[in-house]
């Protein structure tokens, strides 16, 4: 039980600071709070416990810059996002590492991470250059329109631990193609991917002012509250929790921010009887399910399979479980890691609870590993699952699959839409027609056709209901961070001149 702190190549890339306008500082109190590994819980190291003076400070450090930076050229732009872009690609080890260190994740993962985040600089750099607007034929005679595309303005960007890097770099990239100045909240469980990603940038030649990344923990909620309510900062873009979305909403409105939430989900992940190859479906539902130990937003959280095919789906499902390595993300040969806290596995625990108190039978798992450590909870697999169930209702976020049957089309894709949340759902079926007519009345903003993993820079992600709204990555989601003005010429049609 138990690993070392890793070995980084690049030293320097362990910051434990807060880095505004271009340079790494700590909080005027002298305050710091403790970050440490899920794993192992041993300390990892501290940052910084900025307050709303601090982050003040980044605010007005991204405001000076913008006027500069909102003008450079959008080539220019690309070159730096590029430039960012290859120092991750060159240094995809280190920040890995760093990656599994503070989130858990086992290796493999963090590094298909790292990949993952690059691509939102990579894309994002190819779209910088091609903020088109449009010439418009009035309908006022001798006026003529056209629309420009400019960057919305500062930019407080507020992102979550489940993926250090991926969160970060899917705001920022589209933020800087637009030429909007941002400070990012860092999360408080995973500062230090955060920091190396902000010396990445500062090699990469990134203005200084540009990119302000800010740590907090027990001052979060101040700091949450300052970005939202700063009149400087013009778009909030936040990926997090349903209910903490609601509060940040609410503290938006003071100024009317432009904002895009990516809030919590609970997916639906159906198999219906014609399901082309069973195995495929079930490695979908693993590979949806247990990604990143069930710590996704778009993780499979309610698994319905049709009564034809559910015996056989519930027995291959379970003995795939069976075959999961659980341990640090650093070990050999692991294949899934930790939860973050100690509170996630109560949750996790209690679902399962629940679910077994309401008639669902274990298949495997249902206890808290605690021989590894506080923070791991064995992989389990429930059948026989209700809609009374917690499970059915709230998000688990968690290594647990619970398995629902069902009978009818109709009744499934009810049961599907009953969810307050809608943010991704799946189903495999092998039913052209089928497929278009469930794929429509999915209340989702992301489906999923006989695939469980449908996150990919090129498609757009985004919820609908109160998994919120907005996209990112594609080439959708530089519009969330401009906006479009209008320009009217009048006296504008006259005849040729002899
Ligand atoms: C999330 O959990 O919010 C993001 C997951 C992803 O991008 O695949």
């Amino acid at each position: 039980m138990g690993h070392s702190a890793p070995e980084l190549k690049d030293k320097s890339l362990f910051i434990e600071k807060s880095y505004i306008n271009g340079e790494w500082v700590g909080a005027q109190s002298g305050e710091t709070f403790e970050v440490h590994d899920p794993a192992t819980g041993k300390l990892i190291g501290t940052c910084p416990e900025l307050n709303t003076s601090d982050v003040t400070k980044a605010i007005e450090a991204a405001t000076a810059a913008f006027p500069t930076f909102r003008n450079t050229l959008g080539r220019e732009r690309a070159r730096m996002l590029r430039r960012w872009y290859q120092l991750m690609m060159d240094n995809a080890d280190d920040l890995a590492k760093l990656i599994t260190w503070e989130n858990g994740k086992p290796l493999a993962d963090a590094k298909g991470e790292v990949n993952y985040a690059a691509s939102f600089f990579e894309w994002f750099s190819e779209e910088a250059p091609r903020m088109y607007g449009d010439t418009i034929p009035a309908s006022v005679p001798g006026n003529r329109v056209i629309t420009m595309k400019q960057p919305v303005g500062v930019c407080g960007l507020i992102t979550p631990w489940n993926f250090p890097a991926a969160m970060i770099t899917r705001k920022i990239g589209p933020a800087l193609a637009a030429g909007c100045t941002v400070v990012a909240k860092s999360p408080a469980e995973t500062p230090f991917t955060a920091n190396a990603l902000a010396e990445l940038a500062h090699r990469a030649g990134i203005p200084k002012g540009v990119v302000n990344i800010v740590t907090a923990h027990k001052n979060t909620p101040e700091v949450g509250e300052l970005i939202t309510t700063h009149p400087e900062v013009r778009k909030v873009s936040f990926t997090g929790s349903t209910n903490v979305g609601r509060l940040l909403m609410k503290q938006a409105s003071s100024t009317i921010k432009k904002v895009s939430w990516e809030l919590g989900g609970n997916a639906p992940f159906i198999v219906f009887d014609d399901v082309e190859d069973l195995e495929v479906a079930v490695n979908g539902a693993i590979a949806s399910k247990f990604r990143s130990s069930g710590q996704t937003c778009v993780c499979a959280n309610r698994i319905y399979v049709q009564k034809g095919v559910y015996d056989e789906f519930a027995k291959r499902f379970a003995e795939k479980v069976k075959g999961f390595k659980l341990g640090a993300g650093f070990e050999e040969g692991i294949t899934h890691g930790p939860v973050i806290h100690e509170r996630a596995v109560n949750k996790v625990h209690e679902h399962v609870q629940d679910a077994i108190s309401k008639g669902a039978k274990l298949a495997i798992g249902g206890e808290k590993a605690s021989a590894l450590g506080p923070n791991f909870y064995n992989p389990t697999v429930l059948t026989g699952m209700t809609k009374e169930m917690l499970l059915a209702s709230e998000e688990t976020f968690g290594p647990v699959a619970g398995l629902f049957p069902f009978e009818t089309e109709k009744d499934v894709v009810d049961l599907a839409n009953s969810a307050e949340v809608g943010l991704a759902g799946y189903f495999f079926s092998g039913n052209v027609r089928r497929i278009f007519r469930v794929a429509e009345a999915m209340e989702v903003g992301m489906v999923g056709v006989n695939t469980g993993l449908i996150s990919d820079v090129a498609s757009p992600f985004g919820g609908v209901k109160q998994s919120g709204f907005g996209r990112e990555g594609s080439k959708y989601g530089i519009d969330e961070f401009t906006t479009i003005k209008s320009v009217t010429f009048g006296g504008m049609g006259e005849p040729l001149q002899a």
